[in-house]
């Protein structure tokens, strides 16, 4: 996306932990940090080449996946349109200020036509309304942004045993897991609470050719429930921005690297591995 450049991937050192390291998608760009450009650079591709003259998605108010897209969007002179759960009492966050000020239309939706967002019928409702748009799937799903989350390897290290991402919608652990070398173990934690065993998740996967032997899931991290945290889970941010002065945001990175602290606490043969540890960003999240 010439439009937006990004800067290159690095990757910093975690304080105490000699084996791991931090994968700075935090550092990629100062506006639309971690996985979003990852995600929509081939959307936007797709786009130019004649895929649709509007972009069109889904989220919540401080949806990271609304703000990149608004400000991708603007970037390329496109419109775009955010489908919000909200209701318009609720005062503008920052994120929907930010996608207002980019030039996007938002439209509010209750929690019971939200739940309709995985339904064919309303995206067939909407692009009725929006003739030629794209719609984008909530975090950005698609075939191209899974490919565009293989980007995440130019920041590895080549001698890397174990790869540990986020899991919203899953893109990105979809790519990873599509591109590993052999050797490379991925691992996702998933923000969100599935009593199904995140069955749902992994018919998804499976769906875009990713196997379960592909790919480990590290769950029981969640916390209170999407979007927030538990005590622990606060202290420990706080702790690991003294020590390395690095943000984290509550929704996705918080509990990440928390759970990666327990689990490098509990089983003690990770010590001798070497982990990287995406850091995806989502830091615009925090404003209130
Ligand atoms: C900051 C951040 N990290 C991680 C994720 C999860 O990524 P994915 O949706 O690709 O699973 C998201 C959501 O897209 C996000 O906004």
């Amino acid at each position: 996306m010439q439009a937006i450049p990004i800067a290159p991937l690095v990757a910093t050192s975690w304080f105490g932990y000699r084996n791991v390291s931090i994968i700075r998608g935090d550092l990629l760009h100062p506006v639309v940090s971690g996985n979003k450009l990852y995600k929509l650079i081939p959307v936007f591709e797709q786009l130019e080449k004649g895929a649709g003259t509007t972009v069109m998605s889904v989220g919540g108010r401080y949806s990271n996946h609304l703000h990149a897209l608004a400000f991708a969007a603007h970037a390329h002179g496109m419109p775009s349109v955010g489908l919000v759960q909200g209701y318009p009492e609720q005062p503008l966050t920052p994120t929907l200020r930010d996608c207002q000020r980019w030039g996007m239309t938002l439209h509010w939706l209750s929690k019971v036509d939200y739940q309709q967002r995985y339904e064919e019928e309303f995206w067939q409702q909407w692009q009725s309304e929006y003739p030629g748009s794209k719609a984008i799937l909530e975090g950005g799903w698609s075939n191209e942004s899974i490919v565009g989350g293989q980007q995440w390897w130019s920041g590895i290290a080549s001698d890397t045993d174990i790869v540990i991402t986020a899991v919203g919608s899953g893109t990105t652990l979809a790519g990873l897991a599509l591109s590993a070398p052999a050797h490379v173990k991925i691992i996702g934690i998933p923000v969100f609470n599935d009593p199904d065993g995140y069955q749902g998740l992994k018919q998804k996967l499976a769906e875009v050719g990713v196997s379960e032997n592909q790919y480990e899931l590290w769950s029981g991290h969640t916390g209170k429930k999407f979007g927030s945290l538990n005590q622990e889970q606060e202290e420990f941010a706080e702790v690991f921005y003294q020590q390395n002065r690095i943000k984290l945001d509550p929704v996705y990175t918080t509990k990440v690297f928390h759970a990666v602290q327990s689990r490098l606490q509990q089983d003690k043969t990770l010590l001798s591995k070497k982990i990287a540890v995406l850091h995806t960003g989502g830091l615009q999240g925090n404003r209130k």
